[in-house]
């Protein structure tokens, strides 16, 4: 029998009974669901809207379907509507009357945006705890390679000599970023829709500072409409996780670039890698490959969430029940990126001899080699020049600025002497630039 069976004179069809049914997405926030109506429930006993006996029986109650629906003693029933409406039904066949009088002052409007507040912020929680392990395996990277010369580059082409510790290092940063945009959202987050009811609050005398409280939120919503209808949160925790994936992808797009022949700066552990069913000299960094499609998936979420609530009229309408399923895969989905990118980045292979060869082939010190002369007195753009031509006549005779002959230098500028060598050195350069 439906919640709603007084006001109609026949049962939903089939059809309509599965389509409106978010059971299969709602389910893992029985915790928060419950949570939540045990606050409710003792504010009711505390206001004397019911009696401390009725309030005393459902908060027993609700705690043993709790933990019986964790040691799976107690399954979800998947025909359930939601999981707001099995928990209540499970309460009043076992306690009768007291259960049916927990909805009191309350909709299941106010009732799944508390609990989805309350699910995410332990979600932000995990996310950020993932982060910051990954973070500290960069710190500690960086740390480990921060002598490590490498070319760094821009429109990919070798640009000039940095460390791999700084190149990692610039990631951490990133990372720190995404941090700070998930306590910014969380901070938002954390304030309590429950007393909105359904949308234009409640005549019971509740206590909404009370059930706030005890939920741990930081304050509760003054607006009982935008309590209900809001969820700026699941689009700005959405955007946050995107641009974490954009980073990871970024990640991603160098580590697969440093696996291959053309590059092998680094090898993924076996571990972490996976081979090929036909070609037996293959080795392939998947992982990182999912990662960066994976991004996609994320942005998806975020584009769905906003597309699904621009044209809502206030306040709740059945729209807002597709958001669980997109702000849930997003968390899911980073949870699992950053589960395996991790550990893939702790064990990775280093291969400095080959970054270092790379660094040296590329002319990488030549603005260097233009600030020697900058040293001496000659103006930037003249110098710029005589590094040009000195360039051009290392290719034209298969040499690199460091094993270039002093004499050919001097022929190009007067300004050359012994000292060009410590200046364009690989190691002084990327020293010199405090990295
Ligand atoms: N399953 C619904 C959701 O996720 C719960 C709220 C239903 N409210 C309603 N008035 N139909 O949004």
């Amino acid at each position: 029998m439906k919640l709603w069976a007084g006001r109609f004179s026949k049962e939903a069809d089939q059809i309509t009974n599965d389509f409106n049914s978010s059971i299969a997405v709602d389910s893992r926030m029985f915790a928060q669901d419950i949570d939540g109506s045990i606050a409710h429930a003792q504010m009711l006993g505390a206001k004397g809207i019911i009696s401390g006996e009725d309030s005393e029986k459902i908060t027993a109650e609700l705690q043993k379907i709790k933990n019986e629906i964790t040691d799976g003693s107690l399954t979800i029933d998947p025909d359930a509507e939601d999981i707001h409406t099995f928990v209540e039904a499970v309460l009043t066949e076992r306690i009768g009357d007291a259960g049916k009088r927990l909805h009191t002052g309350r909709s299941r409007n106010d009732q799944v945006a508390t609990d989805i507040r309350l699910y995410l912020r332990d979600e932000c929680d995990s996310v950020s705890g993932l982060i910051e392990s990954l973070i500290a395996v960069l710190k500690e990277k960086s740390e480990e390679y921060r002598n490590t010369v490498m070319p760094g580059y821009t429109h990919l082409q070798r640009a000039q000599p940095i460390t791999l510790g700084y190149h990692i290092a610039a990631y951490a940063e990133m990372f720190s970023r995404d941090l700070g945009r998930l306590s910014d959202a969380r901070a938002r987050m954390n304030v309590s829709p429950l007393g909105s009811g359904a949308l234009a609050g409640t005549t019971y005398p509740i206590d909404r500072d009370m059930t706030a409280k005890a939920l741990g939120f930081d304050s509760f919503t003054e607006n009982t409409l935008d309590g209900v209808s809001d969820r700026d949160f699941c689009a700005e925790l959405a955007a946050a996780l995107s641009i974490v994936m954009a980073h990871l992808s970024r990640f991603c797009e160098e580590i697969i670039l440093w696996c291959s022949w053309e590059f092998k700066f680094i090898e993924l552990d076996d571990a972490f890698s996976t081979g090929s069913s036909i070609m037996p000299q293959k080795k392939n960094p998947d992982i990182a490959e999912l990662i960066r499609g994976k991004a996609g998936r994320v942005f998806g979420d975020l584009s769905t969430l906003l597309t699904m609530m621009k044209g809502l009229p206030l306040a709740y309408n059945k729209d807002m029940q597709e958001d669980k399923e997109a702000v849930f895969d997003a968390f899911d989905t980073v949870k699992l990126c950053l589960q395996a990118f991790t550990p893939m980045i702790k064990t990775m292979k280093v291969l400095p001899d080959n970054m270092r060869k790379a660094a040296a082939e590329g002319f990488i010190n030549a603005t260097d080699c233009a600030d020697f002369l900058v040293s001496k007195g000659l103006p930037f753009r003249d110098a710029y020049k005589a590094a040009g031509e000195l360039v051009a006549l290392c290719i034209e005779k298969g040499l690199t600025l460091e094993n270039l002959p002093l004499e050919e230098y001097k022929k190009v500028c007067e300004l050359f002497d012994e000292g060009v060598y410590p200046a364009i050195d690989l190691n002084n350069c990327v020293k010199r630039r405090g990295m």
